[in-house]
């Protein structure tokens, strides 16, 4: 039908949407609203989306208060990285870096914690597993989240943001007593 008209009646404005195109943009449309409505829904019964707050830091201020908790509840080292028992109820803390996750952390079932998380480098992503939560790690911010273990084993933390060479080296852990 375009091909028919002179050139300059050629605008799209001017020509009606194709039938095609419309189906095309109302599914487009529904699907949009569907993942928009799934941001609260995963929120609620997706133990997704969890409810985080933010705070500038820096990874000089972030790394004193990691080392401040290493340094007051190391009960144990693995593979050079220490693993710590921090107090019920305190707050903990895991940092990012290129690539580990830093320390190895041992909390008690049932008891609430408030998890800091931030990098010291890049952006790299705190994937819990097998809960599979996730969660961003930023330079320069401190997310903090409360968390309450509700069951007791080993947890892994993988990274799942690219993060360079060593991305899939990027292996913490969390142990969960009773
Ligand atoms: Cu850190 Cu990928």
């Amino acid at each position: 039908m375009t091909s028919f008209m002179p050139p300059a009646d050629r605008h799209w404005w001017k020509v009606p949407v194709g039938k095609q195109e419309l189906i095309w943009i109302a599914i487009a449309l529904v699907w949009c609203i569907i993942m928009f409505l799934m941001m609260p829904l995963w929120h609620v019964y997706g133990k997704q989306n969890l409810s985080t707050e933010a705070y500038q830091t820096t990874p000089a201020k972030f790394g004193a208060k990691v080392e401040e908790m290493v340094e007051k509840y190391t009960v144990g080292e693995e593979a050079g990285i220490p693993i710590v028992a921090p107090p019920v109820g305190s707050d903990i803390y895991m940092l990012g870096r290129l690539w580990q996750w830093y320390p190895v952390l041992k909390l008690k079932k049932d008891q609430e914690y408030r998890l800091h998380l931030s990098s010291m480098d890049f952006q790299h992503g705190f994937s819990l597993q097998p809960d599979n939560i996730n969660l961003q790690v930023v330079p320069g911010y401190d997310m903090v989240l409360k968390i309450t273990p509700d069951k007791s084993g080993e947890y892994g933390v993988i990274c799942n943001e690219y993060c360079g060479i060593g991305h899939h080296l990027m292996v913490g852990k969390i142990y969960v007593e009773d």
